[in-house]
């Protein structure tokens, strides 16, 4: 979701405006991916990189997840969401912990749209953690091949990426979903996020749509 600083800078706002601009997007996106037949979405909201930014829009951030999680929830639930968090618990606010834990219970049933939320997340990280945690479960060096390693992912459930949609022109993976993106298709634009509209969305599915995916084949 990345451009919210831009779209602030460009009117002269702070950019925390730019943050709560780019929640503005959420509800449309999530009832297109509804309409469209899309099962899984994930929202790259803050990476094990963002720490580094000023603390102030750090804490401002952290506010705008939790006031995000409270808001939306009932909407999500409305739409057979089933929201999930994707990344590092440990240095998060346990506020927005809880409120996260809360979401993910209370919308646990749905199965229209699973919605991951990647926070505190970090493509390098989550290789890291998979590879500890096999360390720490004794598997011997036989044991472990894709399937397996995928298995110790946070949320092995998720399947592979087929689209990453990328906003504000960089061509950067920035550390997303790295084992998961293997294979996927980009779309890349111009947009900043808080102007991403459902209209462009439809636009990226077409277009990964039209695409002949080999995967390595011919
Ligand atoms: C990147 O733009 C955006 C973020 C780091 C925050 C994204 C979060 C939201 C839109 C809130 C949504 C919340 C949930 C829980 C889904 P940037 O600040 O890097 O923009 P810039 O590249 O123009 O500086």
């Amino acid at each position: 979701m990345d451009g919210n600083g831009r779209w602030a800078q460009r009117r002269w706002l702070p950019r925390a405006a730019g943050h709560r601009a780019g929640i503005g997007v959420l509800t449309p996106l999530l009832e297109t991916a509804g309409e469209a037949g899309v099962e899984t979405l994930t929202l790259y909201a803050f990476s094990t990189e963002n720490w580094a930014r000023p603390e102030q829009e750090v804490s401002t951030l952290m506010k705008l997840f939790l006031e995000t999680a409270r808001e939306k929830v009932p909407e999500l639930n409305e739409r057979g969401a089933r929201l999930r968090f994707l990344g590092r618990r440990e240095g998060l606010p346990a506020s927005v912990l809880e409120a996260l834990t809360e979401a993910e219970e209370r919308t646990a049933a749905n199965d229209r749209l699973d919605v991951y939320i990647a926070l505190n997340y970090g493509g390098r990280s989550e290789i890291v953690d998979a590879a500890r945690r096999i360390a720490a479960d004794g598997l011997a060096p036989e044991e472990v091949d894709e399937a397996t390693f995928a298995s110790y992912l946070y949320a092995p459930e998720v399947p592979e990426v087929d689209l990453v949609i990328r906003t504000s022109g960089e061509l950067r993976v920035s550390n997303f979903l790295l084992w998961q993106i293997a294979y996927a298709e980009f779309y890349v634009t111009e947009t900043l996020w808080p102007d991403f509209s459902a209209e462009e969305f439809v636009h990226a599915l077409e277009s990964y749509a039209s695409r002949s995916r080999r995967r390595g084949g011919v």
